[in-house]
This record gives C-alpha cells, sequence and structure tokens, in this order.
C-alpha cells in the first residue's frame, strides 16, 4: 500500500467524532512510529503546522521540540499567540526566535519584490537550520504539516513540495507526517477537536515572507508598525461585521499622500485594503463591502494609525491584479 495514497475507501472527517477518531489512531501511530526519540517541528502557527503541533504534544509531550522563528513580519498578536497557546496553554517544548532585527537588516533598502522574497525565505531556512542544529545530535525525526493537495500537487508537477524544505544533507531525519492524508477542511476539524481556538483554526492563508510583501518597496520598521495596526483593524472590523470574505488584509506602499490632521498640513503614507473571493486562488473577485463597513475602517485607521492619513479599497479582480501586491 503506497503510504502516500488516500485509501478511496477513506471516510471524510467532518465531525468531533470521526476527528476524535482520527486523532486516538494517530497518537498511537506516532507512539509506536518515535518511540522514546525526539522530534523537531517548524511551527508557522499556520493551520497545519498548529495542527502537527497539537497532535504531537498529545502524542509524545515534551518529546516534541517546536521551533516558532519570528521573522518580524508576523501580523499583530500572532507570535504572542502561538507562545500563548503552545507554551502557556499546552506546556509544550517551544524554542521562540526573534529574529526580527536579522531580517529587517538584511532587507533594510531592498525594493525588488522577488529580491525582498529570497531574502525571506533564504534567511528563514538559515535560522531553523541553526536552531536544528543546536538540538541537532538529541532530534532523529522532522515533523512536517504536509497536507494532501501538498502531496497531489508535486505528484502532478504543479509545485515542488516543500515543507521546511532546503535542510543540509548532513541533517537527515525521519518524517512524521501525521495529517498527511487530510484535506484543509479535515485538518481545521482535528484542530478543533484538539482544543486549538477558532482563530487559529480558520486562520486565513498568509503568504511566507508575511507582512514583508504588503510594506511595499524598501521595508522601513515605522511604515511597517503602520502596517500591522492597519491591518489588524481591518481583520477586526471585517470579522465583526461578518462579511466572509475568503481573504483580506491592508497593504501600505511607500509613497506618501497630503493630508489635513488638526488643522494642519500632513504628508503621510495611504492604508490600501484588500479584500477578495475565490475558490482556487488562481482567480479572485472583490466582495462589494458595505459602505458603512468601509467608512468605518477608514475612520479608524485614519485615527488610530500614526503615519496613516488616507484609505483606498482596491477593486482590481485576480487577474489583472494578483492578491497579493508584491
Ligand atoms: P497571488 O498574489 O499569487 O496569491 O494571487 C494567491 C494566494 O497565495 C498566497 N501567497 C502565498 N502563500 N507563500 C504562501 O504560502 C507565498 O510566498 C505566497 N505568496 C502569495 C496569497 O496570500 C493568496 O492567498
Amino acid at each position: 500500500m503506497d503510504p502516500n495514497k488516500r485509501p478511496d475507501d477513506m471516510q471524510r472527517i467532518n465531525t468531533p467524532e470521526l476527528a476524535q477518531a482520527f486523532i486516538d489512531e494517530q497518537v498511537q501511530a506516532v507512539r509506536e512510529q518515535a518511540g522514546d526519540g525526539k522530534v523537531l517541528l517548524a511551527l508557522s502557527g499556520g493551520v497545519d503546522s498548529s495542527v502537527v503541533a497539537a497532535l504531537l504534544i498529545k502524542a509524545i509531550g515534551k518529546n516534541l521540540i517546536c521551533v516558532h522563528v519570528n521573522h518580524g513580519l508576523m501580523r499583530k498578536g500572532e507570535s504572542e499567540q502561538v507562545i500563548d497557546v503552545f507554551q502557556n496553554q499546552m506546556d509544550a517544548n517551544l524554542v521562540y526566535v526573534d529574529a526580527t532585527d536579522r531580517f529587517l537588516n538584511l532587507l533594510d533598502g531592498v525594493d525588488e519584490p522577488e529580491a525582498k522574497r529570497k531574502i525571506i525565505g533564504g534567511e528563514f531556512i538559515r535560522v531553523f537550520e541553526e536552531e536544528a542544529r543546536k538540538v541537532g545530535d538529541e532530534v532523529d525525526f522532522l515533523a512536517q504539516g504536509t497536507i494532501y493537495p501538498d502531496i497531489l500537487e508535486s505528484q502532478d508537477g504543479v509545485k515542488a513540495h516543500h515543507n521546511v524544505g532546503g535542510l543540509p544533507e548532513d541533517l537527515q531525519f525521519e518524517l512524521v507526517e501525521p495529517v498527511k492524508l487530510l484535506f484543509k477542511d479535515e485538518v481545521r476539524e482535528v484542530g478543533r477537536a484538539l482544543g486549538l481556538p477558532e482563530g487559529m483554526v480558520e486562520r486565513q492563508p498568509f503568504p511566507g515572507p508575511g507582512l514583508g510583501v504588503r510594506c511595499l518597496g524598501a521595508i522601513t520598521r515605522d511604515r511597517l508598525e503602520a502596517l500591522r495596526e492597519a491591518d489588524a483593524i481591518v481583520r477586526e472590523e471585517m470579522e465583526a461585521a461578518n462579511v466572509g470574505a475568503w481573504q483580506y488584509f491592508a497593504v501600505v506602499p511607500d509613497v506618501r499622500a497630503t493630508g489635513v490632521r488638526d488643522g494642519v498640513r500632513a504628508y503621510e503614507w495611504p492604508a490600501i485594503i484588500r479584500a477578495i473571493n475565490t475558490v482556487d486562488v488562481m482567480t479572485a473577485e472583490v466582495p462589494e463591502l458595505d459602505w458603512a463597513l468601509l467608512k468605518r475602517m477608514t475612520d479608524r485607521i485614519t485615527h488610530e494609525v500614526p503615519g496613516i492619513c488616507r484609505v483606498a479599497y482596491d477593486l482590481t479582480p485576480k487577474p489583472v491584479g494578483t492578491v497579493e501586491w508584491e
């Protein structure tokens, strides 16, 4: 039997009872595979790695070593939530690496989107590799949040399936991939049954380079901070209004616009609200947001976020635009 093929008769996990049965089965399987060995996991805070972390904590407790790399480009409260959920609530063995300065120093003055993406991706692997080397001698297994669409896509040649990817050859670990036969909705169901917070289980897709590709052009710390705050307001208001859009966030370009604040001339950045609906992300439509909601977000962002005096709503579908600006 091909371990990377989902059996035709495998039931869709769509109830808490089925999720619990899956958890019991996987806890047993992971215990058999890992024994008393130590397992390393890159925990981004995304749905897949979070569910794998929670599952492995249940199975092997402190023998799981989670590494969370904060590249300084996370959304507001995200790294804090990872620490709160996994360290404080689940008592996990969590290594938290604040690499903000490393990333922002490397990105200083770099304005070309692909160059930014390469720097962020490359540095991420280096930081994780350093942490892996620190514990390398004791570790025998590498856990990954591979899910079934990753396997299907790599088989179809759509994209190379690299979850942690790029670890040096001399760091050879056996893989632990407990959710590799599941679809995304099933991973979410399992996450709920494991007691993960709803905000984590229903988390929107977030690019690996994070806010780095939404703080357009050369990133500066003050504009990155303004973006993080504006983005938090967009998410809060869209959630409160229960819009149900597929993905929404803020973007802050590196241009400034004239405004008036407290009777004096202001010269500050604009924030752009981006929201889309999609089925497969190959194409996307822009939802017709309620006018009062748009006005509320504009009012809050321009009053609560230092450095932003203007707000625009991006009406561009994909194609011709992509979802992200960079
Ligand atoms: P685009 O901009 O290509 O985005 O229309 C399509 C979807 O992919 C997400 N995205 C990424 N996800 N790593 C990721 O894991 C990335 O580098 C990346 N770039 C874009 C984007 O947020 C959207 O959901």
